[in-house]
């Protein structure tokens, strides 16, 4: 897919807004994400702690936010692609994202500078990507220097770039001349990096499509592409695991399913597929081709690296020849695989792991060329309504109680999650 994301979950609320009106009981949240039912329980139960005397209720409101609501503030990455004359503007977004979501890491297909200076001092974790026509050029040293200087020193350490991709997908482009540069642009890269002493800060990696491998089934039989495993991979996954970097791949089981295996592809329960030379069963899809990447890196000796999810996603509309595209479907998948990736279930072959992913995409995108589906793979729509939940949007408790004929409009601002600090910057008794 061409498009644009983030690592992991320090949990950086930094706003988190709670409305208490009043009239009697409590009046769930709006149009959200995930609220949980358990919260809703704390809350009520806190409700009972009211008449005692104010103070203690914002006491035992706060303690029970910090309780609930730390925990289950998850973190995904979106790519934030732009391929459209809709969106709003870059700091709209930026803080739409911050105060509005749970989503810490964006991964852009550019260096887009509006964006990058609209992502300052939010701590969201950024992805750049030099765009694939300027890889045989970024192997020249001055060329990657003058990169790093046009695209990342006027914003770091404002704006939080943790990571470069060079290209995107080029060994699926098939085009020699990407595919010859790709390691050394990444390496002049790194170099350019280190030159400027960023190198601790920002990594250096490329995704891959699943057109990478020959072979990705069963799971453990995965190989790389004959020729490229050597030539081109080999050499890239030493740089990755030289530099610490992850390995990152796209894998989008809603390219790989048929009515038949919807299930399987969604994370419904089913029978699952066996992998005969492993004994291993998998029951989703998602799973298989992780562990196909992974055998197939195994297979070259390096099994050690991180893989990182760089896209994936599921539309949420499509022409009637498309079976299993809805928004109910696409929030099932996307909320099925945050969870899953989140879980530490990990794969079969990966027991125990938790995978850095970044859904595609923030926004549909209008001017995508290709079937309908290729324009509705947005969580938002480009006015930032949700196209359906799949929990990240931030708590937004509205609730009313009726006690002591008190209306009480508490706004909670500022929580900082680690350092468990509030203030509320309204309080009335009208
Ligand atoms: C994964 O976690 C389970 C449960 O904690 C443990 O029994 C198992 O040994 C772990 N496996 C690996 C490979 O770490
Ligand atoms: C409670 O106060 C808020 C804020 O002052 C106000 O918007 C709301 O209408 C009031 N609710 C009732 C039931 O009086």
């Amino acid at each position: 897919m061409l498009h644009v994301a983030v690592p992991n979950p320090i949990h950086k609320v930094k706003h988190l807004k709670l409305l208490f009106f009043s009239h009697g009981g409590l009046v769930p949240p709006l149009h959200q994400r995930s609220p949980s039912s358990l919260t809703h329980q704390k809350l009520a139960m806190a409700k009972q702690f009211i008449p005692l005397s104010s103070s203690i209720l914002v006491a035992v409101i706060s303690l029970f936010l910090v309780s609930t609501f730390v925990p289950g503030v998850g973190s995904i990455g979106v790519n934030y692609g732009t391929v459209a004359n809709n969106l709003p503007p870059p700091p709209q977004v930026a803080h739409f994202l911050l105060e509005s979501t749970v989503i810490n890491r964006v991964k852009l297909y550019d260096a887009n500078p509006d964006i990058l200076k609209a992502f300052a001092h939010t701590g969201i974790a950024v992805t750049v990507t030099v765009p694939n026509d300027q890889i045989p050029r970024l192997t020249k040293l001055n060329f990657a220097r003058q990169w790093v200087e046009d695209n990342v020193q006027p914003y770091t350490p404002a704006t939080n770039i943790v990571r470069i991709l060079v290209g995107n997908e080029v060994i699926t482009t098939a085009d020699k001349m990407l595919i010859g540069n790709l390691v050394p642009a990444m390496q002049t890269l790194h170099t350019a990096l280190v030159a400027a002493s960023l190198d601790r800060r920002i990594q250096v990696s490329t995704p891959h499509s699943l057109g990478v491998l020959s072979n990705s089934s069963p799971p453990s039989s995965g190989k790389f592409r004959l020729g490229y495993d050597i030539h081109v991979l080999k050499p890239l996954l030493s740089f990755l695991r030289a530099t610490k970097s992850p390995f990152m791949i796209n894998p989008y089981p809603f390219f790989g399913c048929s009515p038949d295996t919807l299930d399987y592809a969604l994370f419904r329960p089913n029978a699952g597929v066996l992998d005969e030379n492993t004994g291993l069963l998998y029951t989703n899809m998602l799973d298989a081709q992780l562990d196909a990447v992974f055998s197939a890196m195994k297979v070259l000796g390096f099994d050690d690296l991180e893989i990182v999810i760089a896209e994936t996603g599921w539309p949420s509309m499509g022409d009637s020849t498309q079976v299993g595209v809805d928004a109910n479907v696409a929030s099932e998948y996307n909320g099925n695989l945050k969870r899953h990736v989140s879980s530490g279930a990990g794969t079969p072959l990966m027991p125990n792991r938790t995978f850095e992913t970044y859904i595609f995409a923030l926004f549909n995108e209008d001017l995508k060329p290709g079937p309908i589906s290729e324009r509705n793979f947005g969580l938002f729509q480009p006015d930032m309504t949700p196209v359906y939940d799949i929990g990240i949007l931030r708590p937004t408790v509205t609730s009313t109680t009726h006690l002591l004929n008190f209306n009480v409009t508490y706004q909670y601002t500022h929580i900082d999650m680690l350092q468990y600090q509030y203030c509320y910057t309204q309080f009335s008794f009208p």
